[in-house]
């Protein structure tokens, strides 16, 4: 068993998840500053002031990558470290952090994949309405050209928007991430319309900008179905179930998906949300869809569905006693074979998984080491699926570990650990966990070690 030989090993975090230094540099604050101190935000009371402490121990972090042979690593860079008020002046000591951390990855034999937003918005805009003011996708643009400017002659890779569905659903509708509100869902559908727009005149700015070729990607969230068997009507229903509307599911494909890769709000999406949905000059879908080079997903899980009675698909839900993360969160490995398998077959493009993990509850044991063979597991299972989706000829470009190491899992703190390196927050001691060795070995025999 083998990947295809361009097949990019990486690993994947994110700027407030690990950097810390919140308030250093001239750094101005994000939404997610802010929604820490909320009382009973975050559990107890965790917050990402020092996180991994990233900002200062990047050097040595970068080691620890290339001591696993990392290909690639994916990363996220702060907004309001670069412009502390989200438009206007741009901080040079934020920039250049993230120019220095470039070259040591370059140096280090690893390419950067960057993702421009991963949800640390800057507070200052947020003030002028964030997401609810059209005008955030012309902020978005601005940064994202100022970004590319100065970074672009190195980077290769770039993904606009991490998990819009998180952003705006769980910052703007239940609250449980920043900045934390409660809006109307007139008033969310007009933000992820105003984020896709930004997607879309990112992806523009990336292409103006970027003094060489590049290629540009998006990380939304994918729902993925799983046929509950490998009969056609059970695939067929999982497949129509993956892309049809759902009233009642803001996260839905048919929302987030479909207007990027096939221009257009289906009118049975439209008329799902009756008066809700926003009323939209048409040329924004032309700019919401431009071409993308891959299609990034993030996925963790999928849902079990089959051919229902009526032959409409019906979830299946999950048998008794199935397994569960440390997140309890379902492992379900034949969603790294059906959802890349139904998203190619649907929009085309070659897939990068942008993420994939698990988070268990690990610590350093009395011989000083950190086993976890439930994420050697997970990453056994999850890939041996992906590569069957490859074998059949799903093209694919390669496969970012979510997370190269432990870090602050928004509303849940450090209590989740999805990391394959351990971090000590006390101390900052790095420990290698027992799957980083692991993926070492998957990495240098090019998958080969996942048979066994
Ligand atoms: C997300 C984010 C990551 C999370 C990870 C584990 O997918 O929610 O991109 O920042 O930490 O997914 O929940």
């Amino acid at each position: 068993m083998a990947f295809p030989n361009d097949f990019v090993w990486g690993a994947a975090a994110a700027s407030y998840q690990i950097e810390g230094a919140t308030r250093e540099d001239g750094k101005g604050p994000s939404v997610w500053d802010m929604f820490v101190k909320k009382p009973n935000a975050i559990w107890r009371g965790h917050d990402g002031e020092v996180a991994c402490d990233h900002y200062h121990c990047y050097a040595e972090d970068v080691q620890l990558m290339k001591s696993i042979g990392l290909q690639a690593y994916r990363l996220s860079l702060c907004w309001p470290r670069i412009l502390p008020d989200g438009t206007g002046a741009v901080n040079e000591k934020g920039l250049s952090f993230y120019d220095r951390l470039i070259d040591e990855l370059l140096a280090a034999g690893i390419e950067p994949f960057v993702t421009l937003f991963h949800w640390d918005y800057p507070l200052a805009l947020y003030r002028r309405g964030g997401w609810l003011n059209r005008d955030s996708a012309d902020w978005f643009a601005a940064y994202t050209e100022i970004v590319v400017r100065r970074l672009g002659d190195r980077v290769k890779n770039w993904m606009t928007l991490n998990e819009p569905q998180c952003f705006v659903l769980l910052g703007h509708q239940t609250a449980v991430h920043a900045p934390g509100d409660k809006l109307e869902l007139s008033e969310v559908l007009g933000m992820t319309h105003h984020a896709l727009l930004a997607h879309g005149k990112g992806v523009q700015a990336i292409r103006a900008t970027s003094p060489g070729p590049c290629r540009v990607g998006f990380a939304p969230v994918a729902q993925v179905m799983i046929p509950a068997t490998e009969s056609p009507a059970d695939i067929a229903a999982a497949r129509q179930r993956m892309f049809s509307v759902d009233r009642d599911n803001h996260w839905q494909n048919a929302l987030w998906t479909e207007p990027v890769l096939k221009a257009e709000y289906s009118a049975e999406l439209i008329a799902a949300y009756g008066e809700h949905f926003p009323r939209v000059p048409t040329d924004d879908l032309r700019i919401i869809a431009e071409p993308l080079d891959f299609f990034g997903t993030n996925i963790y899980f999928g849902e079990v569905v089959r051919a229902g009675e009526d032959g409409r698909p019906e979830v299946v839900p999950p048998h008794l006693g199935f397994p569960i993360s440390a997140f309890n969160w379902p492992i379900t490995p034949e969603a790294l074979y059906w959802g890349p398998k139904f998203l190619h077959e649907r929009y085309k493009l070659p897939i990068l998984i942008t993420e994939n993990g698990t988070s268990c509850r690990d610590w350093v044991m009395a011989d000083g080491k950190v086993h976890d063979p439930a994420r050697i597991d997970f990453i056994t299972r999850y890939l041996r699926s992906f590569h069957r989706a490859v074998e059949e000829g799903v093209p694919a470009l390669g496969y970012m570990h979510w997370s190269i190491m432990d870090n602050f899992e928004w509303a849940e703190g450090y209590r989740e650990r999805f990391g394959m390196i351990h971090v000590d927050y006390t101390t900052q001691k790095r420990t290698l966990k027992d799957s980083a060795h692991f993926y070492a070995k998957v990495i240098a025999t090019n998958g080969a070690h996942l048979l066994g």
